[in-house]
């Protein structure tokens, strides 16, 4: 029996309150009030602000399931309050008063609720499986358009190979672009990236792009997404994959067709060239002067500025221009060492005579926001900062167990030089 001591006047007003509480949130749904608007829940991960339609396919399916869930938490929920307020003990009488007359139910009620439930189910499920269809693969019309590259995880970092696009190694030898951790692709267009892994499980994701799709070991992956405008996006690996899961992230940059094509032409030249004929005077006596010692950074403290002077997109353009006072000799010295202090072993800078490939490419470090896989600001205090103590600032990485196994140690002199090399790399 649905709540037996009911008048039916009291039934009739009853009614229409739950009707009242169910209605704020259908008001809210058809005034098209979008949630992150009310709260501004715009972050640079934000999975409601988006910047792609495949972003926005699966914030169209939580907003369904939202509203459909928030509808039956209200009925249900002011139903409970108003039955709890209703009935409450009044008095000793109350207190010793007989149960009300049981029963076995309403038929009508419980076949009305088991609609109901079914018709929520199905309300939820065919935008469900239409976003499903939608975000696995790029729509057959738009299939001749797509641009692909392939994002292979590491512990704990990411490359990223450019097929089709051909980078000059030395001479007239040429292979595929590689990349890392700053992942640029043409805005506008859709990007199908085949995910792959050399170790453990990773998983790929760019919450205002797309995501999240892992990474695993002998399985072959993808996942597409389109930056509907150029832009500058967080990324990082959603799978705990290890020490330094947490500080497993990247970016991603989308470009209009002409400057992606100026990256892309950039970026299959080998590296720069040692800057040549500075004229004295404006060569700086110290490069770097002002760095903070490496030492003085906290164990937790993040080398990552978010909040960037001037838009991140612009940030990094920024950073694709040489610096204006570089010291040759300096970098002559980085570049030097770079062999000596065994780096060429795992890092490949073509052109330089670096081939190593167990850590990221470097051939274009210093045009990159960010290094240390999207942690530090690739500026000259970080880079130095990083160079000192890699454990430190990513414990367990490579970098640090081969420094130990190799018996690496870097002087300051040699810490500078090194960092003016790498930032040299543009
Ligand atoms: Cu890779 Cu977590």
């Amino acid at each position: 029996m649905f709540l037996p001591r009911l008048s039916p006047s009291a039934r009739v007003r009853l009614a229409r309150r739950a009707c009242l509480a169910a209605f704020v949130p259908v008001v809210l749904l058809l005034a098209g009030c979008d949630l992150s608007e009310l709260w501004r829940m715009d972050g640079h991960q934000s999975t409601l602000h988006v910047a792609g339609p495949v972003a926005a396919a699966q914030r169209d399916v939580f907003y369904v399931t939202w509203w459909v869930t928030l509808t039956i938490f209200a009925l249900v929920g002011s139903t409970l309050a108003y039955a709890t307020w209703k009935f409450r003990v009044r008095n000793a009488a109350d207190e010793h008063a007989a149960p009300p007359p049981q029963s076995h139910g309403n038929p009508l009620i419980e076949l009305s609720l088991i609609g109901l439930s079914v018709g929520a189910l199905v309300i939820i499920a065919v935008p469900t499986l239409k976003g499903i269809w939608y975000t696995y693969d790029v729509a057959p019309a738009e299939r001749a358009n797509v641009y692909e590259v392939n994002a292979t995880g590491y512990q704990w970092w990411f490359r990223f190979d450019y097929p089709t696009e051909q980078a000059t190694v030395q001479g007239n030898v040429k292979a595929p672009l590689v990349t890392a951790n700053e992942l640029v692709i043409p805005a506008g267009r859709p990007v199908r990236i085949n995910l792959r892994t050399v170790d453990v499980i990773h998983s790929f994701w760019i919450p205002k792009l797309a995501g999240k799709v892992d990474m695993i070991p002998n399985r072959a992956n993808f996942i597409w997404l389109k930056a509907d405008e150029p832009g500058y996006f967080w990324g990082q690996c959603a799978e705990y994959c290890g020490d330094s899961h947490a500080v497993m992230r990247f970016r991603v940059v989308a470009l209009e067709p002409k400057e992606f094509a100026a990256w892309l032409e950039q970026q299959t030249q080998t590296a720069r060239d040692l800057p040549a004929n500075v004229a004295e005077s404006d060569r700086p006596k110290a490069q770097f002067a002002s760095l903070r010692a490496p030492n003085d950074f906290s164990v937790n403290e993040s080398g990552i500025t978010d909040r960037f002077e001037v838009s991140p997109l612009d940030a990094w353009r920024a950073h694709q221009i040489p610096e204006k006072h570089e010291n040759p000799e300096l970098i002559a010295k980085g570049k030097t060492l770079f062999t000596a202090k065994t780096c060429i072993a795992c890092h490949t800078v073509r052109g330089h005579g670096a081939q190593g490939v167990t850590g990221p490419d470097l051939t274009h470090f210093a045009a990159r926001t960010t290094l240390a896989a999207g942690l530090l600001e690739n500026n000259p205090e970080q880079v130095r900062r990083w160079l000192h103590n890699p454990g430190a600032v990513k414990p367990g990485n490579k970098m640090a167990k081969g420094f130990a196994d190799n018996n690496v140690t870097l002087t300051a002199e040699d810490e500078e030089a090194l960092v003016a090399y790498l930032l040299s790399l543009k």
